[in-house]
């Protein structure tokens, strides 16, 4: 029979049952007698261990070559496995010169170094153990939405609004139109690829009451930071009749803890590797993160903490003005490394769509973004603008109002007091692995001056 690596190593009492295995080799050792070889197929992080008579032809059996083992698995004399595979017949499907191949044996290269082969990174323990959390936390975070009675949305990823006004959009023509007269879609306004699928959730959610999207989103930012990328992923929620921030918090710290519980218990090896060898320290501050309450602080509490600190930043916080990210990592410390909400933000901050708090002199909308040890920002939400009022006059006021009309008219037909949220899903997976850089969580990172592959 075929059996993956995982499946193999599963065996519990091996009886001497003929398997055939395939993968890629991660080490040769051969002894007086005996030939090892260590086979991975990225089922699991363990390889198995095959073991060959030392008279069987091994001159093309090379660190980084294909195989095809056929043999017995038996019980091992060795503590570290159950079984090992007696091999009778081994085959090499595609051979590797270890000469050329850049990664080599036995080492454990830093993840930077990596980065430059984005085509067989995937082959080492770090990048196949990263990219089965991602995988695990993916499911995760589906089931998660499932069990709270969420209905999946497909959101479009071509779309004619932008979202977060930003100005971050990628625009979208065809090439053989790309300074033609016409745009292929023949509206009067450009194409872009998404910047976020609220928009769409909010229609949705006006129909079936809790939804969620979980895809790729685009922004053309002109940054080589640590955390942000030019195509990432972002897990996004929207719920109709809810009342409060915190109804909409609840719901944000129930997915980040059950996700990585479901996380931590499905790949624990995978999780394991990045906390022993990565990020030394990680599970305790995990688990710190896990065990405790998260906190909630205002904008202007938030603004209050950082003056008191003024002389630890580059950027002079200052009410009205954007928190940086030496200062979200601030206050997260400050914190005790326990996540913390801040809440109500200022409105000229914030894009069209956020409800006005109406208060006074300082005038806030009811965002929230979570900030979490090791990265800062990790999920931005509110609850929305659902007076027609309110929200026509914001529009009139940034000249949206033509282009948003089918918006306005959600506010008209039935509306809904309602909010969500989005969590960078690459920042999730910085987050709970401790891993530094961004770059190192996405199979193929897209970033400023960086399109390879
Ligand atoms: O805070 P953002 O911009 O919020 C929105 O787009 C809302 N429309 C979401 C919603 O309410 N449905 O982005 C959400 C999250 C950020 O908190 C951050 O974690 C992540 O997306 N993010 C990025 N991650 C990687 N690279 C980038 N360039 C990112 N920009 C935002
Ligand atoms: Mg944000």
């Amino acid at each position: 029979a075929k059996l993956s690596v995982r499946d193999a190593l599963r065996v519990q009492t091996a009886s001497g049952e003929r398997v055939k295995v395939q993968g890629w080799v991660r080490s040769v050792r051969s002894q007086k007698e005996v030939l090892f070889l260590h086979v991975n197929d990225g089922s699991s992080l363990e390889s198995l261990q095959v073991v060959a008579d030392s008279n069987l032809d091994s001159r093309e059996l090379d660190f980084g070559c294909s195989v095809e083992v056929q043999g017995q698995l038996v019980k091992s004399p060795s503590k570290r496995q159950n079984v090992e595979l007696k091999a009778e017949k081994i085959e090499v499907v595609g051979n590797c010169d270890p000469k050329d191949f850049p990664l080599k044996y036995k080492d454990r290269p830093p993840l930077e170094y990596l980065r430059q082969f984005p085509h067989l990174r995937c082959r080492t323990n770090a990048l196949g153990s990263i990219l089965r959390v991602r995988s695990e936390a993916t499911a995760a975070i589906h089931s998660f939405f499932k069990d709270n009675g969420f209905v999946h949305i497909h959101t479009p990823i071509i779309t004619s609004n932008d979202c977060e006004g930003a100005g971050e959009l990628f625009q979208v023509e065809p090439r053989h139109r790309v300074g033609g007269p016409l745009s292929f879609f023949f509206i009067d306004v450009p194409a872009f690829l998404t910047v976020s699928g609220q928009l769409h959730l909010e229609v949705m959610s006006g129909a079936f009451t809790q939804v969620f999207t979980f895809g790729p989103t685009f922004r053309a930012e002109n940054s080589q930071s640590r955390r942000h990328l030019a195509e990432f992923y972002m897990v996004e929620a929207e719920i109709s009749f809810v009342e409060s921030l915190q109804d909409l918090m609840q719901v944000m710290e129930g997915l980040f803890k059950s996700a990585t519980a479901m996380v931590l218990a499905s790949c624990p090896e995978d999780v394991a590797l990045c906390h022993r060898f990565i990020a030394p320290g990680q599970k305790d501050r995990l688990e710190h993160m896990l065990k405790n309450n998260f906190l909630t602080i205002s904008y202007t509490e938030a603004v209050e903490i950082l003056k008191q600190a003024s002389q630890n930043f580059t950027f002079t916080p200052e009410w009205g003005v954007d928190l940086h990210t030496e200062h979200e990592k601030y206050l997260v410390k400050h914190c005790g490394n326990i996540p913390v909400f801040v809440i109500n933000y200022p409105l000229a901050l914030k894009p069209f769509y956020m409800r006005d708090n109406e208060d006074g002199p300082q005038h806030t909308v009811a965002a929230v973004d979570l900030l979490v040890p090791g990265v800062g920002e990790l999920f931005g939400g509110s609850l929305r603008e659902e007076r027609y009022h309110f929200l026509e006059q914001r529009l009139a006021r940034s000249g949206l109002t033509e282009a948003y009309q089918w918006y306005l008219d959600l506010r008209r037909f039935g509306s809904v007091p309602h909010g969500g949220f989005g969590m960078g899903f690459e920042r999730y997976l910085q987050c709970i692995l401790g891993i530094d850089n961004i770059k190192d969580v996405i199979p193929f990172p897209r970033f400023t001056h960086s399109c390879i592959l």
